[in-house]
């Protein structure tokens, strides 16, 4: 019989759009599962699909005006197409949504009621009045009794790190509706962790030997403290509904139902499925997940499992990565930071590329970061310098000088080493390891190439030559059977180009290819240029993102500013202040303001009298040298010079705008507001960014100056 091997990756929330750090778990147990299939003594399954429960789903719905259904279903629909891109190849894949989850869910929950594991407990919760909700820890906000934050959450306070009680907030309030929400007694299911700790604590033990320290210690440090009840279910309408009388409002708690999707993914897609997740003798379960899921994984869900009674396959090797971050920063879809997996897509540069990346610099014991610069020189120096470089050369040296035929091996190179310990790598999910190891088997292909020179033994000593270039082609062939679990369409690639019919599996290592007419060599990766990186690196640095919310925020501003046509009706010198005058304005419909401007020394005051100018309406009136001056009338500024913007042919009280940009009324606006928006005097208008400056009537600008407007 064959040995099964059941393999898992953590299913990703679905209200984002994943990036690398997301697909560094997933690429990890693709890389794995695909390893398992080129051993034909081993019959495995991978299970990968959506997380689609929880609060997040029912948030993120909500600002993007959806349903959770609608949004589920949006974000679904981009991860299946990442994973695609990206050649994730699993056996089964599907959604927590699904109505085998459901089934599968409530069924494992109704037995560990039978078995005495599910208590009910009343809790006080705060609760939005308004909202009509309960509201979960991180819902509320109020003043941190440690250090005075006046926004700390409920679970935690970010300014002076200590982690709180939602209770303990002075001024608590509610985040969904800013109301302060009141306490309120609420029922709760609850899986009685502490029944189950002997039970699971054997599990541990029994495993203890080949889990992971990083793995172990999360573990150990839960057992250690002593397990504790903890509710499975949720306030929320967004979840898998209770099957129990009174829990008709409530759903499971999201960490409850999601590993259990594991199992419903499966069933969902195979028939076979109770082989895998009921038959512990006979299946070794494997799981990778990133180091926040650990304790999930190795406590709750294996304590749902072993309270059921029903006889589930359970995890038996954890595999735990850190995480990888984005060159110097956080991956932040919404500023624009880091590559995500459409972004990975529309750089051009192949998913086999982006795969070796990712598994070269896979955070095993520690976070990494993915850095444009080492990935191209990755991808110049490794791909296409070393692996690259070996498949090319020796096949063009081939089909130039052999007529693109090889013999047999006379003599042949020795590497059964590296192979046992590239296998090794692999089945101890070292999959670095293996990558390097591989990279290094190919370096001495390189070498040997070199140290061998077949263009000078073509001529000297043919045979030798001869012998040279098949231990090339099958090195080159094992290579590309040891590569293709990490890059899969590269290893076709090279098995095209050699012409061969290998399998990929184990057992093609034994084999040889002698006596054999190659096929066309190609190019297997491109060099990745300066100017490309400096690109991308822009590009993903969230930088063009701020210049967009910029544009945003000025056209927030330009929708909030009243400006009106108003006359000039009188004309004062301000008797405080030698450069202002105090202008009283008709501002149409009987309205009369005083504003005071320092144009003297710039116009008189016969030139003022009569012109029709243009009057920010809704500044916030300030006193100027004593005066209160109601607005502030718009000039244009050049050098020393200063020039009104006139509009001759209109009248008081007719409205100007931004192109482009509805006026939303009239709030008043401080000066700082107003000069947070560039306005210019162009040759061919007034502008403010890309907005140009309009009313009915021809707007001039006196003494055709072109600059700042103030
Ligand atoms: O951290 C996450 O993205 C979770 N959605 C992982 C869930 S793993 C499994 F339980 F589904
Ligand atoms: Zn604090």
């Amino acid at each position: 019989m064959k040995k099964k091997i059941l393999v898992t990756s953590a299913l990703p929330y679905v209200n984002n759009v994943p990036h690398l750090g997301t697909m560094v778990c997933i690429l990890s147990a693709d890389v794995y599962t695909r390893f398992l299939r080129l051993n034909p003594e081993i019959e495995s399954c991978s299970v990968l699909g959506t997380d689609e429960h929880g609060t997040t789903t029912e948030t993120i719905a909500k600002e993007l005006g959806m349903t959770p259904q609608e949004a589920v279903d949006h974000f679904f629909k981009i991860h299946k197409e990442v994973y695609e891109w990206f050649n994730c190849d699993f056996d089964c894949f599907g959604r927590t949504t699904s109505p085998e989850n459901i089934e599968i869910t409530q069924n494992i929950f109704t037995r560990l009621k039978e078995n005495g594991f599910i208590k009910e407990n009343e809790i006080e919760q705060f609760y939005d009045q308004e909202a009509k909700k309960f509201l979960s820890d991180r819902f509320i906000e109020g003043t941190c009794p440690h250090c005075k934050y006046e926004e700390a959450r409920g679970d935690q306070c970010e300014s002076c790190g200590k982690l709180l009680n939602p209770t303990e907030l002075t001024n608590p309030k509610s985040k969904l509706s800013g109301s302060k929400p009141i306490i309120k007694k609420t029922k709760h299911l609850f899986i009685q962790l502490d029944k189950l700790q002997p039970k699971l604590e054997q599990f541990v033990e029994k495993r203890a030997n080949y889990w992971s320290d990083n793995a172990l210690t999360t573990t150990n440090a839960w057992l250690k403290e002593g397990l504790r009840e903890r509710a499975i279910t949720r306030d929320l309408k967004w979840g898998i509904p209770v099957p129990e009388k009174g829990y008709e409002d409530k759903v499971f708690y999201v960490w409850f139902d999601a590993p259990i999707g594991y199992i419903a993914i499966t069933k969902a897609n195979r028939k076979d499925w109770k082989e895998w997740w009921h038959n512990p003798e006979n299946v070794k379960l494997v799981q990778f997940m990133g180091k926040d899921n650990t304790p999930f994984h190795t406590i709750l869900f294996p304590a749902s499992l072993i309270g059921s009674k029903d006889n589930y396959t359970l995890l038996d090797t954890i595999s735990v990565n850190e995480y990888m971050n984005y060159e110097n920063l956080k991956f932040s879809k919404s500023r624009g930071i880091g590559v995500f997996g459409d972004n990975a897509k529309e750089t051009g540069i192949p998913a086999d590329a982006w795969r070796y990346y990712i598994i070269m610099n896979r955070p095993e014991t520690a976070d990494t970061r993915f850095m444009w610069k080492d990935f191209q020189e990755k991808i110049n120096h490794e791909l296409v310098g070393n692996i690259g470089n070996l498949v090319n050369r020796t096949l063009t040296f081939i089909k130039k000088f052999c007529d693109g035929k090889i013999k047999e091996i006379k003599k042949p190179l020795i590497y059964e080493e590296e192979i046992k310990e590239i296998i090794n790598s692999y089945e101890q999910i070292e999959l670095k390891k293996a990558i390097k190891t591989i990279m290094n088997l190919s370096k001495k292909g390189n070498q040997y190439f070199q140290e061998n020179e077949p263009w000078k033994l073509i001529k000297e000593n043919p045979q030798r030559a001869h012998n040279t270039l098949a231990v090339l082609i099958n090195l080159i062939k094992d290579l590309s059977i040891l590569l293709q679990p990490i890059m899969p369409l590269t290893s076709e690639a090279i098995k095209k180009q050699l012409n061969a019919t290998y399998e990929f599996n184990l057992e093609s290592l034994n084999t040889k290819i002698e006596n054999h007419k190659i096929g066309e060599p190609d190019v297997l990766f491109k060099k990745l240029e300066e100017k490309q990186v400096t690109e991308f690196q822009e590009k993903y640095s969230g930088k063009q993102q701020k210049t967009e919310e910029k544009n945003k925020i000025s056209e927030k501003t330009l929708s909030s500013i009243d400006l009106r046509l108003a006359k000039i009706i009188a004309v004062e010198k301000h008797p405080e202040a030698d450069k202002l005058y105090i202008e009283k304005l008709d501002c149409g419909n009987g309205e009369e303001r005083t504003i005071v401007s320092g144009l003297v020394g710039h116009y008189t005051e016969e030139e003022l009298i009569g012109k029709n100018i243009i009057l920010v309406y809704n500044l916030k009136p300030a006193k100027l040298r004593g005066i209160l001056s109601q607005g502030m009338l718009l000039a244009s500024s050049q050098g020393k010079k200063v020039g009104l913007l006139e509009i001759p042919d209109g009248k008081p009280g007719d409205k100007i705008t931004f192109n482009g940009i509805e006026m939303k009324t009239a709030k008043e606006i401080s000066i700082e507001e107003f000069f947070s928006i560039t306005i210019q005097s162009k040759e061919n208008g007034i502008f403010a960014e890309d907005k140009e400056l309009q009313t009915n009537k021809k707007i001039k600008v006196d003494k055709n100056l072109i600059g700042k407007i103030k």
